[in-house]
């Protein structure tokens, strides 16, 4: 059956292929998937070859764990490419984010009016558009269905429903990324993170995010992270610094092919 993609219509095509490739390509370390698009999961192993079909495949996609110093050479390899090229900084786990998360949901509550629903199996199918809504409301691009409920990737999928409007009023999710012989293995990807604006500054999407590592580490034993954040959104910094999870040493490159994707960026 077809699976149901969320976003423009080129970020639905980007997701829709990378899906198909991630079915022929899951068995090579190499390779990372998290149900937006099949990156190179590893810029130093993975080769600048490898990257720029995975792009041509695909019409846009990442690669991951690029060397600080290492950015100006791949951004003007991919622009001479005829490829266009955003940045992201990538956050990692440096410390003990699994223990920072604990104290955040021993020191903080969501308040009587949210409860907390966490995606899976029998999920509705309008649970899930509200998964998708309230992300992209923040500019953040959900999985496709198929990886909401569980499917194809271990993952939790959070969202935060206000009882009293039913309104979902935030999302965050923590999902396997790398391929359990890559030497990136013991990290997942951690995120999309979105709340609507007039529910912001409550702490909110720290609970959620703080509860999607705890799940994600106690369902499938993942203890570190990673995440893509751009330099200049300070908020979501500021918010994975209460994780211990930093910038400073890695980026990652999402690198677009103008013929086939036209959408100024895959996600926030
Ligand atoms: C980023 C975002 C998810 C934060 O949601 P939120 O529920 O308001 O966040 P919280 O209330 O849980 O914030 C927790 C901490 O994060 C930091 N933070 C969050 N928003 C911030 C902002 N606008 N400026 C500075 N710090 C901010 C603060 O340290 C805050 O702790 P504090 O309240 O003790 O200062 C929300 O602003 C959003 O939806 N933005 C658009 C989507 C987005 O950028 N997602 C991240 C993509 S990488």
């Amino acid at each position: 059956m077809e699976d149901k993609y969320f976003g423009p219509s080129d970020v639905q095509l980007v997701a829709r292929r990378a899906k198909a490739l991630f079915s022929i390509v899951k068995s090579d370390p190499e390779f990372a998937w998290y149900g937006r698009y099949v990156a190179l999961a590893d810029f130093d192993t993975g080769g600048f070859e490898t990257f720029l079909s995975l792009i041509r495949l695909q019409g846009a996609c990442p690669a991951y764990w690029i060397a600080v110093d290492k950015a100006d050479y791949v951004e003007t390899a991919l622009l001479n490419a005829g490829f266009r090229a955003d940045r992201f900084e990538y956050v990692i786990s440096e410390g003990d984010t699994l223990r920072r998360a604990r104290e955040i949901l021993s020191g903080y509550d969501l308040g009587g009016d949210l409860d907390v629903i966490r995606l899976g199996p029998d999920s509705s199918e309008q649970d899930l558009e509200r998964f998708a809504g309230v992300a992209m409301d923040g500019g953040v691009l959900p999985p496709p269905a198929s990886v909401l409920r569980g499917d194809t990737r271990k993952g939790v999928f959070l969202m935060a429903k206000d009882r009293a409007s039913g309104r979902v009023v935030s999302c965050a999710a923590a999902i396997e990324n790398f391929h359990p012989k890559s030497r990136r293995a013991d990290h997942a990807f951690w995120g999309m993170l979105s709340t609507l604006p007039e529910w912001r500054g409550r702490k909110i999407a720290l609970i959620l995010g703080a509860r999607a590592i705890v799940t994600l580490f106690e369902d499938h034993g993942f203890s570190k992270f990673t995440t893509g954040v751009r330099a200049e959104n300070g908020g979501s910094m500021a918010l994975c610094a209460k994780l211990d999870m930093l910038p400073g040493k890695w980026c990652s490159y999402v690198g677009m092919d103008p013929a086939q994707f036209t959408s100024a960026r895959v996600t926030k």
